[in-house]
């Protein structure tokens, strides 16, 4: 099977938008941050979703884009710094590529020199701009200030007249409409999640664990073609289907409970994300049918609701009417969904829907005192006539 795969030309075009926006923004300098790499061999590094969706590297801890719309050098509008080599390092890391003709017709950037660099590039950028557009989300005044901004302080305390300005919505709006590759991606790693749910309908029985069906779930997207999860799977069956981000996974799975599956796989670094509720006994008792019925109608409502120009809060308002209506309005605690893409909760552009935009449908009911959860979610693409339900291959 042909794989999708994003093209150098997209990437490029990507960037030349945001040197569009900050040339508006009178000609501000950006930066992109990858961030570092987590040290630790448990999880995989992944770079910052904002320069995966403009570089498509995930390889390079440290890395910098600095855009430039007014260089008077068109080849440099936009630079890649990346680390220098470091042998003794790479021994354990992997080898890493030198700067070279090779590497940049690879990347599709003709500008690429290393970090030891950057903090004199910037200089000569901003001494000439005058101007910088932070382009990174802003932070809670608790975290750490974004990358960006913190670069951008240091330069206005040096170069006089130099101000900051906040473009953080472009790239949330740029990345929340998607291509017809990155839709093929998003359908890829959905219908490999389906092929995983398939299999996990198998080990959700009385008799097994909660861990049995992650693992035939993970499993099955790792034979059909997914490198990794989209994010860490909840397989919660009886009170643990009411915990909402429930990962233990630990519980023996008892006759007449209802098992919440939320999981996706990932596929070219973008995520499916898909909850399934089952009756592990293979019937539903008359109390689990009701919130079934009720969080299947809401959902179903919730996706008419998927139309160009409603707001996320009409689709919620669409699926709470359902619930409320049945008389569990304090039962469903958290938002109808998000959009999906790179990441499994993506960038939020906090505008209405568009053609193009993928968002998750999720409502659920959660009853502790009576052990019972339901939640239902898929992943709707937004069109100009009915929304396309790319998770439709998966029974509910
Ligand atoms: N799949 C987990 C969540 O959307 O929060
Ligand atoms: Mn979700």
């Amino acid at each position: 099977m042909s794989q999708p795969v994003i093209a150098r030309a997209e990437f490029a075009a990507r960037r030349e938008r945001v040197l569009r926006a900050l040339a508006r923004d009178g000609n501000a300098i950006g930066l992109v941050i990858a961030g570092d790499a987590d040290p630790s061999l448990s999880y995989a590094w992944r770079p910052n979703a904002h320069f995966e969706y403009l570089t498509g590297i995930t390889d390079e801890a440290g890395a910098i884009v600095l855009f430039d719309p007014a260089h008077p050098i068109s080849a440099r509008r936009v630079q890649l710094f990346l680390r220098p080599l470091n042998p003794e390092l790479e021994r354990w890391d992997g080898f890493r590529s030198e700067v070279s003709a090779d590497l940049k017709s690879r990347y599709g950037i003709a500008t690429i020199m290393r970090t030891t660099g950057f903090a004199r590039s910037l200089l000569e950028s901003v001494k000439r701009a005058k101007r910088m557009a932070c382009l990174h989300p802003l932070a809670a005044h608790t975290a750490l200030i974004s990358p960006d901004l913190a670069i951008f302080r240091e330069s206005a305390a040096r170069i006089p007249g130099a101000s900051i300005s906040d473009l953080t919505q472009t790239l949330p709006a740029h990345r929340a409409v998607k291509s017809s590759t990155e839709i093929a991606c998003l359908q890829r790693a959905a219908d490999i999640t389906a092929l995983g749910f398939a299999a996990a309908l198998n080990a959700a029985k009385p008799g097994k664990s909660e861990f049995e069906v992650q693992e035939a779930v993970e499993h099955a997207y790792k034979s059909g073609g997914a490198t990794q999860t989209a994010y860490r799977t909840i397989a919660g069956t009886g009170f643990n289907a009411t915990v909402l981000h429930y990962h233990a996974n630990a519980k023996p799975i008892q006759a007449g409970e209802l098992l919440v599956l939320d999981s996706g796989a990932s596929f070219a670094g973008y995520a499916a994300d898909v909850t399934r509720t089952f009756a592990v006994s293979g019937k539903f008792t008359a109390r689990q049918k009701l919130v079934y019925d009720t969080v299947l109608k809401a959902q179903s409502a919730a996706i008419r609701a998927c139309r160009p120009g409603a707001k996320m809060s009409a689709v919620d308002a669409a699926a709470r009417k359902v619930i409320t209506a049945a008389g569990f309005a304090d039962h469903f605690i958290h938002g109808i969904g998000h959009h999906l893409g790179l990441e499994v909760h993506d960038a939020d552009p906090g505008t209405a829907l568009q053609p193009g935009m993928i968002v998750t449908i999720e409502p659920g009911i959660y009853i502790p005192g009576e052990s019972l959860g339901v939640r239902i979610e898929d992943d709707i693409l937004v069109t100009r006539g009915a929304p396309k339900v790319l998770t439709a291959a998966i029974p509910k």
